[in-house]
């Protein structure tokens, strides 16, 4: 399989194929998932919590994810490689873009940042400059101390129809890509109908053009509880390539995530 860029995932949608997509932090795993054919990778600034053993994702530095970042990539040649950008670390025009740097020469093909129309400038900035950009909205885990926890966003209609004119500024400042958390179905499709990019959800219901799942918490070993919209793939399957070869083939199929890994 050739490399996978914007435009695989671009033409995927189109077609109506589902995307897959996984976190990933280590060469080993990533190349289990690269052999497979995971479309994206993610170096989620969830390592937080999943590799450091922290209550949520605040203390993560931009040299954890390039660290990260550069392991993956030497473990996955062929993945559409994202690096998350932490918390903090696009608060200001010059941190973004000298932050944004450090994630690309680490080897990402992508840069993620948290939130919605404030980031009209920064994306615009990171465009201009050459380094494409993946939204994500719903529950940011960067904002847990806002929201006061980990909770299903979106759940209003006035919130709802924020988030999909949020979603709509998004693509107009240049992101190529965004990942919808914690939301309900119902709004997920409004979101992913209303914007020509691909949507990869995660606690988002199965009418996102993708899913996305923390590693971890796909082969039922993350650190502390496994959360609903998760499905434990090793324990169906006994075998870690097998375990990767079930979520892929119940992403494509629609089957993953059912009613029950989801927020209605
Ligand atoms: O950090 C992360 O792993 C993420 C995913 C949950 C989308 O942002």
């Amino acid at each position: 399989m050739s490399r996978i860029t914007v435009s695989t995932l671009q033409k995927m949608k189109a077609a109506g194929e589902k995307i897959s997509s996984i976190t990933a932090y280590d060469a080993s795993f990533a190349h289990v998932f690269d052999e497979a054919g995971m479309h994206v990778m993610l170096v989620g600034d969830s390592l937080g919590m999943v590799l450091q053993g922290h209550s949520d994702t605040l203390p993560v530095s931009i040299d954890d994810i390039a660290y990260h970042t550069q392991c993956v990539r030497r473990g996955a040649a062929k993945t559409l490689l994202i690096a998350d950008m932490p918390f903090m670390s696009y608060a200001t025009k010059e941190q973004t873009f000298s932050n944004a740097a450090k994630l690309m020469q680490a080897g990402a093909n992508m840069v993620k940042v948290e939130g919605g129309d404030w980031l009209f400038e920064t994306i615009q900035g990171l465009v201009e400059r050459s380094v494409p950009v993946c939204g994500h909205l719903g529950l940011t885990p960067q904002s847990v101390n806002v929201f006061g926890g980990f909770k299903v966003q979106g759940r209003d209609s006035e919130k709802a129809q924020e988030m999909i004119e949020h979603a709509k500024q998004l693509e107009l400042a240049g992101i190529q890509l965004l990942v919808l958390e914690c939301i309900p179905t119902e709004l997920a499709k409004a979101i992913t109908e209303a914007v020509n990019i691909p949507v990869i959800g995660i606690g988002a219901g199965n009418v996102t053009d993708g899913q996305i799942l923390v590693m971890h918490d796909a082969l039922g070993i993350s650190f502390g509880k496994t959360p609903k919209f998760s499905r434990n793939f090793l324990a169906e399957t006994g075998d870690v390539h097998k375990a990767v070869a079930l979520y892929m083939s119940e992403v494509s199929a629609g089957n993953f995530p059912s009613d029950e890994h989801s927020f209605n």
